[in-house]
Order: structure tokens, then sequence, then C-alpha cells
């Protein structure tokens, strides 16, 4: 079995519900407590933590460590690093949980900062390509977004994100590889609560470097599919799709679902696609897939479904991302999805939560 195969255990959707509440309960009486004044302080100060967090990864503090006690001059000089001031991070860290001082001067990784070494499941990519690259120039200009309603990409980078991605080779490995560890962390739920028995061909729109798509035909033996990105995105797809031993059955497709024709199938997967674009672009494109699709094929949209309410879901911070990132893309509720479903012709058939804080969403033609 190789790296790429091994997934972590899912917790049942259920218990992962009743853990949520139990958070949700606990952060409520804490914040009832404590001053208002000082829980907004507290809560903005996020940026600290999740800032020395990436600089962690950046200078390969978990791995320097690995299993060993080593002293703050050590981990510098291995990170490059001016020790003092590395002391000073890592003790800050200490307190998070990540890393461990364990007599003045030493640390050790935790469970925590284990989480940060280059090991399956891990996120460092994403983490630094939230907080060291791309999307850490975006976030800065959230004002912007919300005073003009408009994508802050485009005023920072005089382009949309996808292209300024293309135009920056290094900041593009980075998100590739951060697209294809927030997957990998995903596969495993959608894998458990999805049965792809019934389809024939998959089609992964927008599929990245192909990670989902392979995790799926690795747990369906019979399945076939067909990963389907911009160019400059499938580079590394041909090589993951041996590492997950599914290369026979996988058809690599370079194109754009905007200008290029659509290859036929039984069913179509859509994760974190729709969520980039506004409902009109949506609808096109939707009926494109609907063009596509065998008369009983399926289209299967993974994204966030944002409730109705006003609790806390990972889906309505994620919404502020499409905000600022995007042209007038957004998060979703149930009967945003439904509008935009019946007006390419399809009909939403059901929506499927997992354990991560995305759901599919399956649609049939009407
Ligand atoms: C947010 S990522 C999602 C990647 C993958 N589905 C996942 O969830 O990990 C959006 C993907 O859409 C692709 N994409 C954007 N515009 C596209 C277009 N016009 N044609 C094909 N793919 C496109 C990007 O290259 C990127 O891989």
């Amino acid at each position: 079995m190789n790296k790429q195969q091994k997934m972590n255990p899912v917790p049942p959707v259920r218990i992962f519900s009743i853990t949520n509440k139990l958070r949700g309960i606990f952060k409520k009486l804490y914040y009832a407590f404590v001053p208002a004044n000082m829980a907004v302080f507290e809560k903005s100060q996020g940026f600290w933590t999740a800032k020395a967090i990436s600089v962690a990864c950046e200078l390969n503090l978990a791995e320097i460590l690995g299993d060993e006690k080593r002293s703050v001059n050590e981990i510098a000089k291995k990170a490059s690093a001016d020790a003092s001031a590395l002391y000073r991070l890592m003790r800050a860290l200490a307190g998070e949980g990540i890393f461990k001082e364990t007599e003045t001067g030493y640390f050790k990784n935790t469970h925590l900062s284990n989480a940060l070494k280059e090991q399956p499941g891990h996120l460092k990519n994403m983490i630094m390509h939230q907080l060291n690259s791309t999307n850490w120039e975006v976030v800065n200009e959230m004002k912007h977004s919300v005073v003009s309603g408009e994508n802050a990409a485009q005023k920072l980078f005089g382009t949309d994100i996808f292209t300024h991605l293309e135009n920056t080779p290094e900041k593009n490995a980075l998100y590739n590889k951060a697209m294809t560890e927030t997957s990998r962390l995903s596969s495993t739920s959608m894998v458990a609560a999805y049965s792809f028995r019934n389809i024939n061909t998959l089609v992964d729109l927008g599929g990245g470097e192909g990670m989902l798509l392979y995790a799926i035909l690795q747990k369906n033996e019979k399945l076939k599919g067909v990963l389907f990105d911009l160019s400059h995105v499938v580079t590394t797809a041909a090589q993951l799709a041996k590492d997950y031993d599914v290369e026979k059955r996988v058809q690599i497709i370079p194109g754009s679902f905007f200008k290029d024709k659509l290859p036929v199938s039984d069913a179509y997967l859509l994760k974190n696609i729709l969520h980039a674009f506004d409902d009109e672009t949506c609808t096109t494109l939707l009926k494109k897939v609907h063009n596509a699709l065998d008369q009983k094929g399926k289209i299967l949209v993974i994204e966030t479904v944002i409730g109705e309410d006003n609790k806390y879901e990972f889906g309505k911070m994620f919404d502020l991302q499409m905000l600022i990132g995007t042209e007038n893309g957004k998060e979703r509720t149930k009967n945003e999805f439904r509008s935009i479903f019946e007006t390419a012709g399809f009909r939403l058939n059901r929506v499927i939560k997992t354990v991560s804080p995305f759901c599919i969403v399956e649609g049939v033609k009407k």
C-alpha cells in the first residue's frame, strides 16, 4: 500500500455533529462569562497564532525536531534562523500546544506540531498558501471587497485569481499542492458518504491534480474516471494517478470548462467549483454539463451548504473567501443550489452530509 492510499478513519456523521454542537455550547458558555470587550479582542488576535504556525511550516520546524528533544540553538542553525527570535516564536506556539518546551531552551514535538510534518494527511501547503502567499495578500484587501462589493484579487493583481496563479508558477505550485491536501483530507469522508456503484464513468470537472477522483477510483474498482482541468494544473496528474495505481482507468483532459467541449458521461463531479462563480455563470456551466450527461446521469456538487440561521458554520467564513477572491462567487444555501439546478434543467435530488464541512448535492435531469 503506498502513502496516498492510507486514509485517516472517519467518525460517523452523527458523532461528528454532536461533538460540534457541544463545542458551540462550551464556546457560548465561555463568552457568557468573559467581558465582551476582552472576548472580541481575543477573537481578533487569532492572526498571531495563524501567522506563527505558517512561519513554523515554512521553516520546517516540526521536521527539524523529528522525534527528538532539541536545543533552540540547534533548531535555529538547521532552520537558518536567529536563535533568540526563534525561541520567542516556539515559546508562543508552545502555549497553544504546538511544540513543548521540556526545559529552558529545549523543545520537542507534540501531537499538534507533529501534524505540521509532511506526512499523510498534513495541510502544510494549505497553511502556507493561506498565510504566506496569495491568500494572505487577498485577505488584506477584505475591506475593499466589503465596501465596493468587488473582488479583491482583481484589485490586487489586475486579473482573476486563476489567471494570476497561471502567471506566477511558484504560487501556482503551492496552490495546487494546497488543493490536493484539502482534497485528500475530505476524500475519505466523500468516499464514505456516497456509493459510486451504479456509475460507469465519473468526470471530475476542475478536479485539480486528481486526488479526489483517484481516491474514489481506488475504492471503486470498476469505475472509470476523467480528470478535466486547465492545462497548467494537470501537469502532475498523470504521476499522481500512477501513485494511486489507477492510471489505467483514468483519462486526463486539459481544457477550460467554459471554452472547450465536455466529455459525454453518466456522472459529473464538481467540487468547490460553482462557489467561485455567480448564479448566471453557474447556470451556463451546469447547462453544459446537462448537455454532456446521459439522460439518467447524475451531477454531484461538493461544496458547503449554508444553513439559513446564524449559527457558526465553516461555510459562512469560507464565503468570505469567495467574496474577496472571486467575481461574485459565494457559498450557497440548499435553496440557492435548488434554484441554479432548476434553471439548468436539473432537479435537486438530495443533500448528503459528510464529516467534512462539505456536503454532496446530488442532482438528476428533470
Ligand atoms: C478551488 S479549486 C478545486 C479543485 C478540486 N476540485 C478540489 O476541490 O480540490 C478550483 C479548480 O477549478 C479549476 N478551474 C478554474 N477555472 C477553470 C476552467 N475554466 N476550466 C477548467 N478548470 C478550471 C482550477 O484550476 C482549480 O483546479
